[in-house]
Order: C-alpha cells, then structure tokens, then sequence
C-alpha cells in the first residue's frame, strides 16, 4: 500500500520562499489513494512505515512533478519548423499540421504519444491546446485519463482568419466546447479548458458566446494567447478598433477571471497588467517559444512585481513554437531571459515556477505543485549523472542550487529517471 522513495527531496512549499532542502529524505506514497502520506528523513520514515516497498534513488534529486501552463499536443509533430515571425509561422506550419487531427484515429495515435512524451519529461500537469476538432480533444482527455494524468484541455476555438477547414462557429463553438465540458470536467484528474485560440481567429461573436460558456461554468478553466507578438498586437487593435487594448478584447467578452491562463503576455501595458492583477487572472510565461520566434523578452520581474500575489505566473513549454517539452530546458530558458533583462531569476524561483507556481496559476495548488501531505504523489525522480557533461559539472557543485542549476541549464528528459503520477511509478523506459 505504500512506497517509500529516498533520495535528496527538494520541493517548494506553500507560504513559504524557500525550498525544502532534504538530502538523505524520503516520500511516503499511499498507492491506495495516490497522495502523500508523509515527507521526511529517509531514516526517520523508514522506521515508521516498515512495510513499506523501498524505491531508493540514491543520491538522485527527488521534486514534485513538473506543471506546464501552456502547450499545443498537435503541434508536437512540427516542432523546430523554421518559420519567421509568429503569423508567418502559423500559416506555414501549423495550421496544415492541425488540419491532420481532423482524422480521430490520428489525433488518439498523437494524444498517446504525447502524453507519453510528458510524462518522459517529467510533466504530470499541464494545460494543454488540442484543435479546432472534437475529437481532438477528446482523444487527450482519454489519453490522459488512462496515464491519470492532471491534464486540463478543451477544444480550441477559431471561426476566421485561418484555413477553411480549421473553422468552427460560434454556435458550434459552444455547442462542441459543452459537450466535452459535461463528459470530461471532473472526471478523474481531467479538467476542461474553454479555449478561444486568439483574438484574431475569433470573431467578437465568439469570443462572446465563450464567455456566456465560461459564465455558466464558473469553475472551468480558459486558456488563449495575449499579447505575443507586436504585429499580432497591431492586428487586434485593427480588427477590434473599439477595445482600449488587446486584454479589453477578451475582457469585454467575459473572459478575464481567476483561472483564465493567457499565454505570452510579452508585450502588456501597465492598465493590462493591473486588470489582469484584478481580475486574479494568470499568465504564462513560454520563454523558449518567445526566443524561438523572436516574439520578445517577457518582463517576468516587473510583470510580478506590478501584479504582486493576485496575478500568478507559471512556466509554458508552448511546443511547437516552444523547442522542448522539458521543464529544466524551459526553466534554463527562463533564466536566460531574465538575465538578458537584468533580473536574474534564482534557482528557487525558477523550480517555484515549474511546480507550485504553475499549480497556482492554474488553480489546482491544492492538489499539486509540490511534496506536501495529502497532495496528489507527482514526483520526479532527477539523475545529475545523465548524461557525461553533466556528470562532471554535478562533481563539482558544492551546493543543491548550484546542483539544480546546472540540471536546467543542461538537463531535459534524459535526466528524469523516474516518475511516479498520482503514486504510480512510471517506467520511463514507456
Ligand atoms: N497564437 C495563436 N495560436 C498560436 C500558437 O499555436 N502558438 C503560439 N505560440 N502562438 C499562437
Ligand atoms: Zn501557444
């Protein structure tokens, strides 16, 4: 019924800065149930839980399963597609490799890929884009379901500005959106997602009728893009001449609320980051995407310190425009970018961000985000010896920063060893 994982435990925890540094500590899981029984010195643990099955990982850091804000699974088969800017690069690659998930049989071979990918990576959480279709969405939603994954998803939505056959309505929109809504949210670790792609792909009559959705449906999470790109940014303020800016556009709509998580967010004024901070909204953060297609640098620093504790910022991934799935590279990402910025992030701030803080921009804190009891049992188990540059640089880090450190800067998948979701240890060899 219980497994006790031991190694070096380092995870955030709620209301407090710093990490939880635990070399020689331990995890209880409770298979039973899936959660965390109890976190603590290995020696300490195994004493009070003698029956329990032992997994030691030795020296090996053990920290909560990655959380990640934002990523297309469609997009997967395309990334490192070398397109210029964000428009550009939709046109040429993504929207063709989108039009594919119309065929069922397709998109439930590429959910179960993908979901394999993220757990490979060490990502137990994630809110993710599927497509314009149903079925899309819902072969994520089973392919989560049968990893029990913490997967928050829904159909995206897009009535203009894209290929004929990517289109939806408003009415179909909403009619598809509910269908999944009623069948998937709740159910097991699932959530839905009310997912307008963006302002330019919606009409005002959609993005409309998807805040009455989301209205009805208060608990239910909306995910989009914001602000990214500068001429995005002039292309909203065209089609959408009445709005006082771009988050106005989505505001208006009714889709501006706690738990609404919009990606990017590069390019915001002050009067949209206090309204986003009002409105308890989230943002995430996708610095290897905004490099990759020269969308800008994300002020992380002064985004947060404008917003303070109503406005939560997570990590995104954003593959396919991102380049890797890996939380370590995109928390590496990270750092560059807010170095290039002149406010470096530190080493705990980073892991907050990969973990508790995505969970709390995505509201599901209270289950995940870090290794305390009672939370859902997402561990990853993180190897320093994965590969041999590694290797050599861990030899020679004299503290769990500097450790960390180097694993985003250098690590990605090949460093996650073991990952346990909801408790079940998962062979990473899948
Ligand atoms: N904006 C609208 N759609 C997309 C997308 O698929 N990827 C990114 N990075 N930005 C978008
Ligand atoms: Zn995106």
């Amino acid at each position: 019924m219980y497994t006790l994982h031991t190694g070096h435990v380092v995870t955030p925890l709620t209301g407090v800065d710093d990490l939880l540094d635990l070399p020689g500590g331990g995890v209880v899981v409770d298979r039973s149930d899936g959660t965390v029984e109890a976190v603590g010195k290995a020696s300490d643990l195994r004493k009070a839980y003698p029956d329990a099955t032992v997994a030691d990982h030795g020296d090996r850091l053990i920290v909560p399963g990655f959380v990640d804000c934002h990523v297309h699974y469609p997009q997967l088969g395309m990334i490192a597609s070398p397109g210029e800017e964000l428009l550009d690069w939709l046109d040429r690659y993504t929207f063709p490799a989108e039009a594919r998930f119309a065929d069922e049989a397709w998109a439930q071979t590429r959910a179960r890929l993908f979901t394999d990918q993220l757990i490979a990576h060490g990502v137990t959480t994630a809110c993710v884009f599927s497509t314009v279709h149903k079925g899309s969405a819902d072969a994520l939603f089973r392919a989560a379901h049968d990893r029990n994954l913490r997967i928050i998803t829904g159909k995206t939505c897009m009535d203009r500005n894209a290929p004929d056959e990517l289109l939806d309505t408003p009415d179909s929109a909403v009619a598809d959106s509910l269908d999944l809504l009623e069948r998937w949210h709740g159910v097991g670790r699932l959530e839905y997602a009310v997912s307008p792609r963006f302002a330019p792909t919606s009409s005002d009559a959609q993005l409309r009728a998807l805040g009455e959705l989301a209205a009805a449906h208060p608990d239910v999470v909306i995910q989009t893009h914001l602000a990214e790109n500068l001429g995005e940014c002039r292309w909203v303020a065209e089609l959408f001449p009445d709005a006082a800016d771009y988050t106005d556009v989505y505001d208006a709509a009714g889709l501006v609320r706690r738990r609404a998580v919009f990606g990017h967010a590069v390019h915001l004024s002050d009067r949209e980051t206090g309204r986003l901070a009002e409105a308890h909204a989230s943002l995430a953060h996708c610095p290897t995407s905004n490099s990759f297609l020269g969308s800008g640098l994300f002020p992380l620093h002064d985004t947060a310190f404008a917003g303070g504790d109503d406005l939560r910022i997570g990590l995104g991934s954003d593959v396919g425009a991102g380049t890797s799935l890996s939380p370590l590279t995109t928390a590496g990402e990270a750092y560059k970018v807010s170095r290039l910025l002149g406010s470096p992030l530190s080493v705990a701030e980073l892991l907050r961000l990969s973990t508790l803080g995505g969970a709390e921009a995505l509201g599901v804190a209270d289950s995940v985000g870090s290794l305390e009891v009672g939370k859902d049992a997402d561990l990853v188990v993180l190897d320093p010896a994965s590969s041999p540059v590694l290797e050599q640089r861990a030899e020679q880090c004299t503290t769990t920063a500097e450790l960390l450190f180097a694993l985003m800067i250098l690590g990605d998948d090949r460093a996650v060893s073991a990952v346990a979701v909801a408790g079940d240890t998962v062979d990473r060899a899948a």
